[in-house]
């Protein structure tokens, strides 16, 4: 049987590892790291989303706002609080809240963030300074992915690693990372012929396609660590990932529950990037 990766364990030590880097900051610049979090709208599970992520800011010692705006809310009113937001100098981090209504020019929105403050990594200048190997602040659920490898130990370099999702969000980054580390990467996605013929062959899966229970046991390498991104909901209400949990824990030798697994870390990445953000904002 599997080892469980046991994410919320490892988000609470990094957590409380931020705690102290925020101390450390608040004591030199006399004022705490600061965030700013933007919710339009009330997506039942995006306000769940946000007030998890300012309590984890406010335990660890980060001051975070949540300004909420209503559904009607249009683009260029969005565009003007981002651009006060931008010019405010005691805000070091900024992140508005996915989805946003249908109406909203996302694209634009995102755009609009200043990308020393985009602590969700998704400005296009990020995201191209991820593709050079570089950015200081890189999308918070793959970066959540790989510090789970590493404080698990599992080896990186010269492994195959298989990614499930193609998505900005999750898949592209997370395979660029793993690049980076010197895992030979495949990235898998709906048009992928036979996704158990690439995943056998993989020691590292991270499955990131949100199709529940896509990736089964028979489709995995025996000893493979597998990551497991999506979070469903089911038809009873219940969460579940993209990996049929029973038959791969079977195959594999770690992975991680669902929840409890790369959820946590994302929160966990959020306080890492607002650290590094408000840090270079004042080195
Ligand atoms: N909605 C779901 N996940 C995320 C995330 O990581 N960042 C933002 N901004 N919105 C989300």
């Amino acid at each position: 049987m599997a080892t469980l990766i046991d994410g919320k364990a490892i988000a609470k030590d990094i957590r409380r590892e931020i705690a102290k880097e925020a101390a450390a900051f608040t004591e030199k610049y006399g004022v705490k790291p600061c965030l700013k979090v933007i919710l339009v709208g009330d997506d039942p599970a995006s306000c769940i989303y946000v007030n998890n992520k300012q309590k984890a800011c406010e335990k660890a010692g980060i001051d975070a706002e949540t300004l909420r705006l209503g559904a009607e809310t249009k683009t260029e009113e969005l565009l003007g609080l981002i651009g006060k937001l931008n010019a405010d100098k005691l805000v070091n981090g900024i992140l508005v809240q996915l989805p946003l209504p249908a109406h909203i020019d996302e694209k634009k929105v995102l755009d609009a963030i200043n990308p020393e403050k985009d602590v969700d990594g998704f400005h296009p200048m990020n995201a191209g300074k991820l593709l050079e190997g570089e950015a200081l602040l890189e999308p918070c659920t793959p970066k959540g992915c790989i510090e789970l490898l590493k404080r698990m130990n599992v080896e990186i370099a010269g492994k195959n690693a298989a990614v499930v999702g193609r998505s900005n969000l999750v898949g592209k980054p997370v395979a660029l990372m793993l690049l980076r580390l010197n895992a030979t990467v495949t990235v898998c996605h709906s048009k992928t012929k036979d996704l158990g013929d690439v995943l056998r062959r993989a020691d590292i899966v991270v499955a990131a396609a949100g199709k529940p229970g896509l990736v089964t046991g028979d489709m995995l390498k025996d000893g493979a660590v597998l990551l497991d991104v999506g979070i469903n909901r089911l038809e009873d209400g219940s969460i579940t990932g993209d990996i049929d949990f029973e038959s791969a824990s079977k195959r594999a030798s770690m992975i991680t529950p669902v929840p409890g697994g790369v959820g946590p870390m994302t929160i966990a990445m959020l306080l890492k990037n607002t650290m590094l953000a408000a840090e270079a904002q004042n080195a």
